[in-house]
């Protein structure tokens, strides 16, 4: 909820109500949200008029997905969402950032499908009916098939479909959705789909990884700029996974050349040419050194630094990398690839650092959001006056149900509380930085892993659908509500 408290004008930490403890107050203005995913929630994938998308084809690859689940159900989100903005409202959230699902929009090129623009427009007008404020975002990686069967992101005519349907549901929404975010984790689409092939479609290609990279910035410049034409004063921004990387060994020079591969091919790989209008040089440079190229054109460059509104940042968690690699590669699990995403970056070996970790595996490194958090606006949003919003954070943990139907989480309450405090103290030392967005409001299908990876906020049964906020949700609550974390 964007709450103001009563006393502070600025983020603060002093004792912030009458009679309560002292906590980290927020200012006035911050929005708190919940995210969510189109094919993550929604199931329903034959319903509406929907079409397949690339996702509904890749969870039929056997291997491809843990447990070969699915989407066709996941939250049942597509019958179910008028519970899951009740929900979303008893929350106290001011903010939902979910996804519309290009297939059930545009089922096939140059077709508009009323039907799938009725179920977001309903979906807006009950969340707003609620005071709540819809953060819509065009694609989260559910390309629809028949666009993957012409090249996918690959091939260049994939752009126009893109501002196509960027334009048809801004046509139908844009009188009430004010924040609109282009493309999520773009990195994601372009080289776990195309490169490492752990996401849909699954293609094991550097130089078509490269491509869909350069056409998914192609494709958010062209869509801002048919966006702000129409008029509605619509505010456009990007969503981008950062990550922070650390040398294993500070003295070493490979080290620091592998973290400085790894930061240019992940961090600055999307947010230097949206931002400074170029691809970073030691992108360029490693993917040449793989006989890789993006395929720029005249003029591509100008559309892709189209001025943005907001800059959105995932942040889940970082990694510690060294040039000495083990002389033998893990074998893969059957079925699985161990194909490198980051084209060009090499040999790399993550070193495990002391800390806890999530049920990704992930290290839980608090500290190092509130570094990149200043990074981000140092040398990106900061300098071009582009005001920032964590868009997802987060962590999986095997959640159990107990025995009186309560979901206790307090590893995910100490990884938010954690978090929060590094947005606080960015905030505090000066980043522009305006929202959390906490992923996710509920347990859903986590692409490659399926539903074992729970994420929520919310429990949720998969097989009643039954919805339980775990103590995570009533923290996060009591956050929203008074924009306040306790300490
Ligand atoms: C980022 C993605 O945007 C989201 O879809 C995913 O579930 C989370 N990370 C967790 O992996």
């Amino acid at each position: 909820m964007t709450t103001t408290p009563t006393t502070p004008t600025s983020a603060s930490s002093s004792s912030p109500e009458p009679g309560g403890g002292p906590g980290l107050v927020f200012p006035p203005g911050f929005v708190w949200g919940a995210a969510t995913a189109a094919y993550q929630i929604e199931g329903g994938v034959d319903e509406g008029g929907r079409t397949p998308s690339i996702w509904d084809t890749f969870c039929r690859v056997p291997g491809a997905v843990a447990a070969g689940d699915t989407g066709d159900v996941a939250c049942d989100h597509y019958h179910r969402w008028q519970q899951d903005v009740d929900l979303m409202a008893s929350l106290g959230l001011g903010a939902y950032r979910f996804s519309t699902a290009w297939s059930r929009i545009c089922p096939e090129p140059g077709v508009v499908n009323r039907q799938g623009l009725d179920f977001y427009s309903r979906l807006v007008d009950a969340l707003l009916e609620r005071g709540i404020t819809p953060w819509l975002t065009l694609y989260h990686w559910d390309l629809p098939q028949a666009l993957e069967d012409r090249g996918g992101w690959a091939s260049r005519d994939v752009v126009d479909h893109f501002v196509e349907y960027a334009t048809v549901v801004h046509d139908a929404l844009g009188d009430r959705v004010t924040r609109w975010t282009t493309l999520n984790e773009p990195w994601c689409s372009a080289f776990l789909g195309y490169a490492g092939g752990q996401h849909a479609p699954g293609r094991q290609e550097p130089q078509a990884a490269v491509s869909a990279a350069h056409h998914l910035l192609l494709a958010h410049g062209h869509a801002t700029r048919a966006l702000r034409a129409a008029g509605t004063g619509a505010e456009v921004g990007l969503t981008v996974n950062l990550s922070v990387y650390d040398p294993a060994d500070p003295g070493s020079d490979a080290d620091q050349a592998l973290v400085d591969r790894h930061d240019a091919l992940l961090n600055r790989v999307f947010l230097d040419p949206v931002i400074h209008g170029r691809y970073p040089q030691t992108a360029l440079d490693a993917w040449a050194a793989v006989g890789v190229a993006p395929p720029v054109r005249d003029g591509d460059m100008d559309v892709i630094a189209t001025p943005l509104d907001m800059i959105g940042v995932n942040y889940y968690t970082s990694s510690l990398v060294s040039a000495e690699t083990s002389p033998e590669p893990p074998t893969p699990p059957p079925g699985r690839t161990t194909a490198q995403p980051m084209v060009g970056v090499g040999q790399v070996r993550t070193v495990p650092r002391d800390v806890p970790r999530t049920a990704m595996g992930w290290e839980v490194q608090p500290d190092d959001f509130a570094r990149l958090l200043r990074r981000v606006h140092a040398d990106w949003t900061g300098p071009a006056g582009v005001p920032l919003y964590v868009t997802e954070n987060g962590a999986a943990f095997d959640d159990a149900v107990g025995a009186d139907g309560s979901v206790d989480d307090p590893e995910r309450v100490a990884y938010l509380r954690g978090h929060l405090r590094a947005v606080h103290q960015a905030v505090t030392g000066g980043v522009d930085l305006h929202g959390y967005f906490v992923w996710s409001l509920l347990d859903n299908f986590e692409w490659a892993y399926g539903y074992a990876k729970r994420f929520g906020i919310v429990h949720v049964d998969f097989d009643t659908q039954r919805r339980t906020p775990k103590t995570s949700a009533r923290v996060y609550s009591r956050v929203a509500s008074t924009s306040i974390l306790d300490v």
